[in-house]
């Protein structure tokens, strides 16, 4: 299923995510395996610049990502610049004419510029074997991302179309697969017999980094819980798969999430949002989130969003899975934990409190640990709470690397497909219109807290 493209068309290429993260990863792919790779850099937007100006700005983001002189004088031999309306159909069509073929084209672009960009396209008869790359969020809820998967049906095969969810190239979550499916340890405990819960938590201490015109009529559980925790969510509760492809990978993956939903089916009680005010955090202060330049308070965006969800199925029905991301909090936790239950029995004659078995699965650094019960160091006879860690290989690739090698090759394993993006708005829909509709309160929580104060009767390993 693979189909290497001849041009990666950054449509929005004078934008920030064009500069910030996806030339640098492109630099470090092109770095990492150049006799793979032979494509031509096309940057269209709409600044007024010559070549010179973006062969200069290729290699300010290529030195951020430390490439390879060989690699960074490869890209800027062929690379150029064209000034382009994005969303202008004449425009578009001149741009990919001139692209050697086939051109994969990346939407760099605000959502809203996006869905325009492909009404645009639908003017034109796209070259056999055109990529398209879009970046999350794919719509803004379950109809529009079915009607952009309507659009983009017209345009190109659902196989030639990159969801683009940089999480899915994250070594933690490709290294779930190896964790899983190559030991013979695990998988006979991965089922709600021995799992008692299992947490994901994408905890920063950024704050809004100047973000206010996309965020904050994103929010968190938008930017990050309805897409990057619910794909690694899947990833940790599909079924074992025959085989490490796009077609297996996304059925598995597909199949778990059309069996989830808020827990109790209680979009109301199944979770909690809250806004971050001023406070500092490492000696560093930060405004009231509503203060931000950009920032519409009135909007009530969270900052920090919980929700847990179950999967009806016979391997996990009664397993809660709590996601949580937040931002401006006062320890960065990114991790997946996934907690065994509890004994059945502790043999009378060994001492202490046998707590759970837990696996760690930790984002940036990459770490895996076991916690385990054993004989304690003195007396044989207490038990000792031990992690069993290794630090993961940080992988080859960052993560946008990795989708990017994706989009080049043709090869869709790290997309998202279509009816999963929509998926993933189903789950979270009903909760987003408990939000809009007030019947869940806005906590604050002080920047540089853990967050909102846990709810009531919850402590110690229940809380977040
Ligand atoms: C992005 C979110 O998709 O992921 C950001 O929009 C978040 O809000 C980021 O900070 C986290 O990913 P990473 O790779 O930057 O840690």
């Amino acid at each position: 299923m693979s189909h290497p493209i001849g041009t990666l068309l950054l449509l929005g290429a004078s934008g920030d995510l064009a500069g910030r993260l996806l030339m640098p990863a492109l630099g470090q792919l092109l770095d990492a395996e150049p006799e793979r790779r032979d494509v031509v850099l096309v940057g269209a937007g709409s600044e007024d610049w010559d070549d010179e100006t973006w062969k200069a700005r290729v290699r300010a983001a290529f030195e951020t990502a430390k490439v390879s002189a060989e690699a960074v004088d490869d890209v800027l031999a062929a690379t150029r610049y064209v000034k382009a309306d994005v969303t202008d159909a004449e425009d578009l069509r001149s741009v990919i004419e001139s692209c050697p073929p086939p051109p994969a084209l990346y939407f760099a672009l605000p959502p809203a510029v996006t869905v325009n960009a492909c009404k645009a396209l639908q003017q034109l008869s796209l070259p056999p074997g055109t990529t398209l790359a879009l970046e999350k969020p794919f719509g803004t809820d379950q109809a529009s991302a079915a009607s952009l998967n309507d659009q983009l049906a017209n345009l190109v095969p659902e196989t030639q179309v990159h969801r683009v969810d940089h999480f899915l190239g994250r070594s933690t979550v490709l290294n779930v697969l190896g964790v899983r499916f190559a030991n013979r340890l695990l998988e006979p405990l991965w089922s709600n017999e021995h799992i008692e819960r299992v947490d994901i938590v994408f905890d920063e201490q950024l704050t809004l980094e100047n973000r206010a015109r996309y965020y904050d009529s994103a929010g968190a559980l938008m930017d990050m819980i309805q897409s990057h925790l619910l794909q690694i969510l899947a990833v940790i509760t599909m079924d074992p798969i025959a085989n490490i492809d796009a077609v297996d990978f996304r059925d598995a993956k597909a199949q778990v999430l059309r069996a989830c939903r808020p827990w109790n089916g209680d979009p109301v009680a199944a979770g909690r949002r809250a806004r971050y005010t001023s406070g500092s955090i490492e000696g560093r202060q930060v405004p009231d989130y509503t203060a931000e330049p950009g920032v519409d308070p009135g909007r009530n965006t969270e900052t920090l969003a919980e929700l847990t969800v179950e999967i009806d199925n016979w391997r996990w029905s009664g397993v809660p899975f709590r996601l949580r991301s937040g931002k401006a909090l006062k320890e960065r936790r990114k991790e997946v934990l996934i907690t065994f239950k509890p004994l059945p029995h502790l043999p009378s004659g060994l001492r202490g409190d046998p707590i759970p078995d837990q696996l760690r699965l930790v984002m940036q650094p990459d770490r895996v640990s076991l916690e385990m019960n054993m004989n304690g160091p003195d007396d044989p006879f207490d038990l000792d709470r031990v992690a069993l860690t290794v630090d993961l290989n940080p992988g080859r690739l960052p993560a946008y690397g990795e989708v990017l090698a994706g989009v080049m090759d043709g090869d869709p394993l790290l997309s998202v497909r279509g009816d999963t993006a929509e998926e993933c708005w189903r789950i979270v829909d009903p909760v987003l219109q408990a939000w809009a509709q007030d019947a869940v309160p806005l906590l604050e929580y002080p920047a540089g807290a853990a967050g909102p104060p846990p709810l009531e009767g919850t402590t110690g390993s229940t809380r977040w």
